[in-house]
């Protein structure tokens, strides 16, 4: 039995030139010109063509009117769910809940490829430290561990065996590389960083994305370092293709191939199809330059044959694997039995609660009051909108599908008390009268949550913001309430990035952050305010006091001069909410951190524990982090570095302890050559709550190697 690759070998040795240049060839329309190409070979695949039926039939074409019935390869967005749309990554990676992601990606490739989708273009791993850029909602944050965690487990759940054991949907680690770093949080600006940042920060999700198997990979809009990444030789051919021994597609961006002109990087379309193919990228997303070009270049360099054939064995390799050979056709009665199912519907609402951040709740203002006929004001923007909270990347998503706050206010808690109602303000301007309304509204209850954020449009690919506080409307609107009553006030922020609302956490009586909880938004929501569930979500990226703090991030250097100035004359140092923080309705207590040995060779491990104990009046669960610090390196080292962690649930009293340890590879780092190591010297090491708490032990690497007799002391 042939494998794969020995499929895709055997039928490229019947391929004309035409048809070979065919499946680098991938077009986001199909309309009659497309569909005569796919009958000559000369498209290989499809982005932005839906239902099972219409796909079915370009299949069709592409099977029984084209001379070596090649499948298509469809394509779509799958970032954060199909038809059932689950927390915007983001809002996912908040919940620290590894399983959760892997399952959201699962549920989503399941519903697309019910519609005869059989890539993503997904998971997004773009590491940022940017919250202007409106894309820091598509991926997992700013702390790598994390980040690659996420990576994998989307990868997986995408890439997971369907019912003929084939991948359901084949993933898109993207965007290759760098993309995240764009100047000023100004999406596709010009992007550049040291050769160190790349390797140690940006890249190891890829690595790991690609680890657990990603089919493809999508080059980035942006320029790296001069180059941009679409025509990399030094992204793609050395590091992925070459380091890594990459075996999957690798994609470009829409048009990134042609926009190698508009950074003046190629002379025209010729010049960027041959400069894009060079670099690696076997594939060219809707630009047309390789259906073009390619056939000339080729016949004017004979010696870049090999390439392509490398890049159509690639493809065709892909393809076999997700079986399209075998399986051309979706069954058109599956969606049925897939589509919005109640049990993907109950995972969104388990996920999006999961995702839920409790910031602040001064006097335990939450859980809500139900009792004895309490009167709750619903107030904001967000409270009552099907569209945006679904958030950016959901357009398969239906407004009708989703359960707003309101919804859920009026089914689950309007029995139990009286709901008032008031939207106060749109999202971006004032409302005629909203402000009244809101504070009546207000007045008359005995606690009100307002519901402010922002809308799908102020976040996600292009919609990047100068300021990342509350639109001045909305602040107007919490000012008006704290002002004119003296309701208490729960502020429940629904956004794609961090929010600098440094007047919000000092005036409100209580902080939400949702994200854009996506088809379940009011389900969830109301499980966490009436306590139907315990909030659990940390925050997977750090909040600013204000936009001028940014670049502001946990795992920053120590600099020579710590802490000799304020940071700024005018602003705190702090930042508003740190990585990793989060609150509970109960209360956790760490204690007897233990490390069993003090010393270790350099590869050595360390076992590291400490008692977690729920001292509260209620079982919640915690997420237990490990940081590291490596004190003296041959490079200066981040003042703290998360290592592992443990979402763990604790019944009211109840202790765990919990153990991590510590081996070369945590305890790693790329050296001065850029080379990895584990150095001698002293490393602290901490067990807490969040980046900024912990209990903190040390212990100190040998310049030995176990094997060498480590007569280390150990406990
Ligand atoms: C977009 C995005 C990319 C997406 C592609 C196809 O511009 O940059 O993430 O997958 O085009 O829609």
């Amino acid at each position: 039995m042939l494998n794969d690759a020995a499929k895709a070998e055997r039928l490229l040795k019947r391929m004309t030139l035409t048809e070979k240049i065919g499946q680098t060839v991938q077009f986001g329309r199909c309309e009659a010109q497309e569909i005569e190409w796919i009958k000559q070979g000369k498209i290989g695949s499809l982005l932005n063509v839906y239902g099972a039926e219409k796909i079915n039939e370009l299949q069709r074409i592409a099977v029984e009117e084209s001379r070596l019935g090649i499948p298509l390869l469809i394509g779509d967005d799958v970032i954060h769910g199909f038809r059932t749309i689950f927390p915007i990554p983001l809002g996912e990676a908040a919940s620290w809940d590894v399983e959760a992601m892997e399952r959201n990606a699962r549920i989503a490739a399941a519903e697309a490829a019910s519609e005869g989708i059989r890539w993503t273009f997904a998971p997004m791993v773009d590491m940022t430290r940017e919250p202007r850029w409106g894309r820091i909602a598509e991926g997992a944050g700013e702390d790598v561990y994390l980040a690659n965690q996420a990576a994998a487990a989307r990868v997986r759940g995408f890439q997971s065996p369907d019912e003929n054991g084939y991948p359901t949907v084949a993933a898109c680690v993207k965007h290759f590389a760098g993309y995240g770093w764009v100047e000023g949080g100004r999406d596709y600006d010009t992007t550049g960083m040291s050769e160190r940042v790349l390797r140690e920060t940006v890249l190891p999700p890829f690595y790991e994305g690609i680890r657990a198997g990603a089919l493809s990979v999508m080059t980035a809009f942006t320029d790296l370092n001069g180059v941009p990444a679409s025509g990399n030789k030094f992204l793609i051919r050395e590091i992925l293709k070459g380091e890594w021994n990459y075996p999957g597609i690798v994609v470009s961006d829409w048009e990134s191939v042609e926009e190698l002109i508009h950074h003046g990087y190629a002379e025209d379309r010729k010049d960027a199809a041959c400069k894009g193919f060079a670099a690696g990228v076997d594939m060219d997303m809707h630009s047309g330059v390789y259906l073009e070009h390619l056939e000339r270049i080729f016949q004017e360099r004979p010696d870049m044959l090999p390439l392509l054939d490398d890049a159509v064995l690639r493809i065709l390799t892909v393809k076999y694997r997700l079986g399209l050979f075998d399986h051309p056709y979706v069954d058109v009665r599956k969606r049925e039995r897939v589509m919005m199912i109640p049990e993907h519907v109950e995972q969104a609402r388990d996920s999006a609660r999961k995702s839920i951040v409790l910031l602040k709740n001064r006097g335990k203002t939450l859980p809500l009051d139900l009792g004895a006929r309490k009167r709750i004001g619903l107030i904001g923007p967000l409270a009552d909108d099907r569209h945006n909270a679904m958030g950016c990347w959901a357009w398969k998503g239906r407004k009708e599908d989703v359960v707003t706050v309101l919804d859920a206010f009026r089914s689950r808690i309007a029995p139990l008390a009286e709901v008032t109602y008031a939207k106060g303000s749109e999202v971006k301007q004032p409302l005629e009268r909203g402000l009244e309304e809101a504070v009546a509204a207000a007045r008359d209850s005995d606690v009100a949550v307002v519901v402010v954020g922002e809308s799908e449009d102020m976040t996600g690919e292009h919609y990047n913001r100068a300021y990342i506080g509350l639109p001045e409307c909305q602040e107007r609107l919490i000012r008006a309430i704290k002002r004119e009553t003296g309701t208490p006030v729960v502020v429940v922020l629904m956004s794609g990035r961090p929010l600098a609302v440094e007047w919000v956490h000092e005036h409100a009586d209580a902080v939400v952050e949702a994200w854009h909880p996506g088809t379940q938004a009011g389900n969830a929501l109301v499980d966490v305010l009436i306590g139907e569930y315990n909030p659990s979500g940390k925050l997977p990226v750090t909040f600013p006091r204000s936009t001028g703090q940014i670049p502001i991030y946990y795992n920053r250097k120590n600099t020579g001069r710590p802490h000799l100035y304020e940071d700024y004359v005018d602003v705190s140092d702090e930042p508003l909410y740190p990585f990793g923080y989060g609150l509970s309705y109960t209360t956790f207590e760490y204690a007897d951190l233990r490390l069993d040995a003090w010393q270790i060779a350099r590869d050595g491990s360390v076992n590291v524990s400490a008692n977690v104990t729920n001292t509260g009046e209620r079982d919640g669960e915690e997420v237990v982090q490990l940081y590291i610090r490596d004190v003296v390196g041959s490079t200066t080292r981040p003042v703290k570095e998360l290592k592992g962690f443990r979402k763990i649930l604790l019944k009211q009293g109840e202790t765990k302890r919990i153990s991590f340890t510590l081996t070369p590879n945590e305890l790693g780092m790329l050296d001065e050559r850029l080379q990895f190591a584990v150095e001698p010297g002293k490393f602290l090491v901490w067990i807490g709550p969040n980046s900024g708490e912990g209990l903190q032990g040390e212990f100190t690497v040998m310049d030995t190697k176990e094997r060498e007799g480590d007569g280390l002391q150990r406990h």
